[in-house]
């Protein structure tokens, strides 16, 4: 995703107008929501660096030890998402024991081989259970990463910093708005996404192992309200990260720049 660029944005209609619309005496609160997403915001707000911008200076855009989980996740994606799936085709149906739930439209379906990884049902099962452990060594490594270097600061979504922008991105897109708004690192649609895809990630670890050892781990199961149910999330989560990866990759294809700065590592801020 590429990013808007920084500073002020030209202004699409003139000051005047602009702080009309703004006014909560004249337009209301539905004029200054719609204010919100169709305009830039106002100089003031528009410029200097946000203090997770500040706190970042000097380092690169993506340092290594991002760049590096970032790419060793895919290879591990991969496998996890085929051996999964062989898994899931030794017994294609989502249910209770002797049911099966009525909303689930692929019951007895197995998913096609051409997705499938592992050969057989013992093969896969090696192959998920054996590759899980990188996973999370690898998702656990970025996690601490990000803590211990404060680079959450300008990753993350904070709701009560982002939303306003990520709204305001969505408009943009959607062609309601006619200038992207003001971003420092990374806009508000885009921590969005990322963190959901961290968000998925971790839920789709837990989950398994909720699945992995229902007995042992009986309390991650119970957590996620039974062996069924936390084989629906598992299930989920692989829908929901592919679909976001699907998403990622049109928008890293519309932007190339941000590509070679994920492998390059980019220029210090
Ligand atoms: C071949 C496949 C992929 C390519 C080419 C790719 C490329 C990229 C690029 C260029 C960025 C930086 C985007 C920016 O600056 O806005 C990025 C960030 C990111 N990607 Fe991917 N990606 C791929 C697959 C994935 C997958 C499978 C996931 C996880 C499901 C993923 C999760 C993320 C996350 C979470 C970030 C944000 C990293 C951070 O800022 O900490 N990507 N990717």
């Amino acid at each position: 995703m590429e990013k808007a660029p920084a500073g002020p944005l030209p202004r699409s209609r003139d000051s005047k107008s602009f702080t009309a619309d703004r006014d909560p005496a004249r337009g209301g609160k539905l004029a200054r929501a719609i204010a919100l997403l169709r305009f830039s915001p106002p100089r003031s707000e528009s410029t200097g660096p946000s203090a997770a911008e500040t706190r970042a200076k000097g380092r690169l855009p993506q340092p290594a030890a991002i760049r590096l989980a970032h790419w060793i996740n895919i290879p591990l994606l991969v496998i996890m998402a085929g051996s999964g799936l062989q898994i899931l085709a030794a017994y294609p149906a989502l249910g209770p024991r002797g049911g099966q739930y009525g909303w689930y439209p692929f019951q007895n379906q197995a998913p096609p081989s051409w997705l499938r990884f592992g050969g057989w049902l013992a093969g896969a099962r090696h192959w998920h259970f054996a590759i899980a452990w990188f996973l999370i060594l690898n998702g656990a490594i970025y996690l601490i990463y990000m803590v211990a270097s404060g680079e959450w600061r300008r990753r993350i979504f904070i709701p009560t910093r982002d939303t306003s922008n990520a709204l305001a991105m969505f408009a943009y897109y959607l062609r309601i708005r006619r200038t992207p708004p003001s971003q420092d690192f990374y806009n508000g649609l885009q921590r969005l996404a990322y963190s959901s895809a961290i968000l998925f990630g971790v839920v789709v670890v837990l989950s398994g192992l909720a699945i992995y050892k229902p007995v042992q781990l009986y309390w991650i199961t119970a957590a996620f309200g039974g062996y069924d149910v936390a084989r629906v999330v598992h299930l989920s989560c692989l829908v929901l990260l592919a679909s976001f990866t699907a998403m990622h990759l049109v928008l890293v294809a519309l932007h190339p720049r941000t590509l070679v700065t994920m492998v390059t590592g980019g220029q210090r801020g």
